[in-house]
């Protein structure tokens, strides 16, 4: 089998069908590895197909691949999550064309988004640094509870919560967009340009 042989796209709702497959394999894949995942429902997954926040990966109509895209304090961060090749395609390069798709989908998306992961596998660390992430604390990384609560599922759990979510297994990594524009932009502005977004329902047609 080839990379060539295997369709890698932004899944919508024909593939809603595949919901179950991806959640077995995740939890499959989590078993092997002996940590924890951040566990989610068939609604939630259908709703990141649906929302185009997902990537699919096929071969004809077998099931190889997946990942999706959460945001977090509202949309100031961003994670490519929930990242799964199936053991029968691993090693083609599937993971990398997943995660350069979801990542070009997040930065396309909310560009001024901060793109971070907290994650324990080394092929996942090798993907962020090319893409341009660099290791940080977790002070770094969101404060949104609601992406913390993930980690509840995890077995090292306990050294989390032992360290005021300052330390654990996983390596945190940010992708900081503002790292990358030859110019900072000055919090005040953004600040501004958020509120003028928050507010701007004008069809841009109205001159
Ligand atoms: C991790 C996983 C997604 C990789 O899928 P894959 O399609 O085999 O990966 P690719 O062939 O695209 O390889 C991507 C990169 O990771 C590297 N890599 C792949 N598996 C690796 C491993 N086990 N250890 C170290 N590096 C690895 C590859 O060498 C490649 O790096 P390169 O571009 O510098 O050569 C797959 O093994 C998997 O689903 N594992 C279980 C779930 C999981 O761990 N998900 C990540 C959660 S953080």
């Amino acid at each position: 089998m080839k990379i060539e042989d295997i369709t890698i796209e932004v899944a919508s709702e024909k593939h809603l069908g595949y919901v179950e497959r991806i959640l077995t394999s995740i939890e499959e894949a989590a078993q092997v590895r002996g940590t924890g995942i951040a566990r989610r429902k068939p609604e939630y997954i259908a709703r990141k197909i649906e929302e185009a926040k997902a990537v699919i990966a096929l071969h004809g109509e077998d099931f190889a691949g997946f990942s999706y895209i959460e945001t977090w304090e509202h949309k100031r961060y961003v994670t490519t999550s929930g990242l799964i090749v199936r053991p029968e395609y691993r090693g083609l390069g599937i993971a990398k064309k997943i995660k350069d798709l979801t990542f070009s989908l997040a930065r396309t998306r909310w560009p001024n988004a901060k793109i971070f992961s907290l994650t324990s596998g080394a092929a996942v660390m090798a993907m962020n640094t090319k893409l341009g992430y660099k290791p940080v604390t977790f002070a770094e990384l969101t404060n949104d509870e609601s992406f913390w609560k993930g980690c509840e599922g995890c077995i090292n759990v306990d050294i989390l919560k032992r360290t005021d979510r300052r330390y654990c297994i996983c390596t945190g990594m940010l992708f900081d967009p503002e790292e990358h524009l030859p110019a900072k932009i000055p919090q005040d502005v953004l600040d501004r340009i958020a509120e003028l977004d928050k507010e701007d329902n004008t069809n841009e047609e109205e001159i």
